[in-house]
């Protein structure tokens, strides 16, 4: 199944490769382009803008607007590359209003300050003070929603604008679509040209909901690992061994998520921020790999068909080999010429999914969506077969029937928890982007996560029959072994009383 998604997933992307070399209408990439309808029309086509002339093939019809990296629809307007002969600098709002970041739109302020000059930092490091109006085209698009602005920190008002419109900032260079200059009150009535950037990380308290969350969701996956772990039969049943795998991804991509929620991706270099979001998105998709094996593999055993263990063996070693092609076909597409919002965005903007784009669909939500089906049927077929067995089975491949139809339906409750979960996010997800609303954090994914690790802990250890029976003689029995070894050391001659052959326990020293 997994190879023909990939099969699947390679085609789309050829498709769409395809589809883009033949609609190359646009002369320049977006972020080169002002709207000049507002421009000067000459008898040849061509268009005057801002003092600027733009001969007819620097000129389109667009249709739509890119904010912030992400094409949104808009009312059909003309285009021009204006920045290709000119060099373009944005500000966030037209004339002399001003950004205000108490009410996050523009305003016009009480006392108008004109601001002509700006400081533009030369290729041989000299600054000096330009007239904008000469050097520059101004652009004004109010940009994205979610601006950046810190005024506490010195660092906040500290950049360079390079000749060509590119800004320097925090480390990086930001292209002229990526910021937007506004006059901001530096020190008390001394107003400064400062540009902002686009938020993208998130703090308050709907990333301390979804943090606390799955921090506990992960303490409690790790203490059912440990009970499962170190219960022999558990660890030795091919259920528990899947289950075991299945936690341990689930405790490693949920751990690498969390710290991206709380990590500004500002502060990783690209490569760990890529690494650490394809990293995670690997260990999550594992995991739901286990439990798709382990529906399907009860579906065998009620089949009463036996996988051999070479070939069980060979099976989790393919699909571990799969999903580490899937990872790295992830990053293929992030790294090809598709069009933006086919691309998952992982290591851009943020180190995990771009919610904005399209991607996060397409190679997390739709692999997920299909795997989660497969493990339903498995699991729907599994409960038929086992009506189809001869009346007096007892034993299935040498495991009790009873307790394989105990951990099946405790399994089946706990995978209806995981699909009814996921069913939820991508409804969320899509809801979301029809809005055209982008969060970054939800931090019902959180509460979720939780409740799937609660839900884990009744079903997954609570009724894993192998570590009942471990708790039964270990520890609900160690207080008899305990007065038994009182008795042993006061009543010394009466020795033979204790082990009365209806004690249902054989008391042992060693579970002191
Ligand atoms: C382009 O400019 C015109 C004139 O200012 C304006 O009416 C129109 O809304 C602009 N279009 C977009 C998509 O910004
Ligand atoms: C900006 O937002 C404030 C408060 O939400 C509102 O009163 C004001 O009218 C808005 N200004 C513009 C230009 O939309
Ligand atoms: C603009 O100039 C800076 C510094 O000279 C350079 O690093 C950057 O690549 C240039 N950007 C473009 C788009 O040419
Ligand atoms: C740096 O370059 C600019 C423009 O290329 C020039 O006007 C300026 O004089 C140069 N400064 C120095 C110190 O060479």
């Amino acid at each position: 199944m997994l190879i023909t998604y990939l099969a699947i997933c390679t085609q789309f992307l050829l498709l769409v490769q395809s589809l883009e070399i033949a609609s190359i209408v646009h002369p320049c990439p977006y972020a080169d382009t002002v709207n000049i309808t507002d421009g000067l029309r000459h008898k040849d086509g061509s268009y005057s803008y801002a003092g600027v002339v733009i001969p007819t093939h620097l000129m389109a019809e667009y249709n739509f607007k890119v904010i912030d990296g992400v094409e949104y629809r808009a009312p059909k307007h003309l285009r021009g590359c204006v920045c290709q002969l000119k060099p373009c600098i944005s500000f966030c709002c037209p004339n002399d209003w001003i950004f205000n970041a108490a009410t996050w739109n523009c305003t016009r302020p009480d006392l108008i300050r004109p601001v002509s000059h700006v400081e533009v930092t030369y290729r041989n490091r000299s600054v000096d003070q330009l007239k904008i109006q000469e050097h520059f085209v101004i652009r004004t698009e109010l940009g994205c929603r979610n601006k950046f602005v810190d005024k506490k920190h010195e660092s906040f008002w500290q950049w360079d604008l390079y000749e060509n419109g590119t800004l320097w900032r925090d480390e990086r260079l930001w292209n002229t679509d990526e910021y937007c200059f506004t006059p901001l009150e530096h020190k008390p009535s001394v107003w400064e040209l400062t540009p902002l950037n686009c938020e993208r990380f998130q703090r308050g308290y709907r990333v301390w909901i979804y943090a606390i969350c799955s921090i506990i969701a992960i303490l409690i996956n790790i203490f059912i690992l440990s009970l499962l772990g170190s219960v022999r039969e558990a660890r030795k049943s091919h259920y528990g061994q899947l289950i075991i795998y299945y936690l341990l991804s689930v405790i490693v991509g949920d751990s690498l998520l969390v710290y991206l929620a709380l990590k500004n991706p500002m502060n990783l270099t690209h490569e760990a921020c890529r690494n650490i979001g394809l990293l995670a998105y690997l260990f999550i998709m594992l995991s739901f790999c286990f439990l798709a094996y382990c529906s399907f593999d009860f579906l065998q055993k009620f089949q009463l068909k036996s996988i051999r263990n070479w070939l069980r063996k060979l099976s989790y070693f393919i699909l571990i080999i799969l999903i580490i092609g899937l990872r790295y076909l992830v990053a293929f597409a992030q790294d090809s010429k598709i069009p933006k919002h086919f691309k998952p965005g992982i290591g851009e903007d943020y180190c995990w999914f771009d919610v904005r784009l399209w991607g996060i669909l397409i190679y997390y939500y739709c692999p997920i969506f299909l795997l989660l089906i497969f493990s339903i049927v498995c699991c729907i077929r599994a409960y038929f077969a086992i009506y189809q067995l001869p009346e007096d089975t007892h034993y299935i491949l040498g495991t009790q029937l009873k307790v394989m139809k105990i951990h099946f339906y405790a399994f089946s409750g706990y995978l209806i928890g995981v699909s009814g979960v996921w069913l939820r996010e991508i409804i969320v997800y899509i809801m979301a982007r029809m809005r055209e609303h982008f969060f970054i954090i939800d931090f019902w994914s959180g509460i979720c996560i939780l409740g799937l690790a609660i839900a884990g802990f009744i079903l997954l250890l609570g009724r894993n029959m192998h570590v009942k029976t471990w708790w039964a003689i270990n520890v609900e029995s160690s207080q008899t072994d305990l007065s038994v070894i009182n008795a042993r050391v006061y009543k010394f001659d009466e020795k033979g009383d204790l082990k009365s052959p209806d004690s249902p326990y054989q008391p042992t020293v060693t579970s002191l």
